[in-house]
């Protein structure tokens, strides 16, 4: 979830979908989320890449450094 702008990474997907596909840069700049803490960035470019719109805190990053 984007705290800063309220909004869940499903919500964030379901509109990118919608439009067809957005850059993270796009959902930034286009006010969607990642414009106050910047901590969701990393979460919604792994939602882009994945589809994935769930995480546990740090997961993804403890997978990459075991999987590799
Ligand atoms: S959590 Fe998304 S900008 Fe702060």
């Amino acid at each position: 979830m984007c705290v800063c702008h309220r909004r869940t990474f499903r919500e964030l997907m379901d509109l990118v979908l919608d439009r067809g596909g957005m850059s993270c840069e796009e959902l930034v700049r286009e006010g969607y989320c990642g414009g106050g803490c910047g901590m969701c960035v990393p979460y919604v470019k792994k939602m882009l890449a994945t589809g994935e719109t769930a995480f546990a805190p740090g997961d993804w990053v403890i997978r990459e450094r075991t999987d590799g």
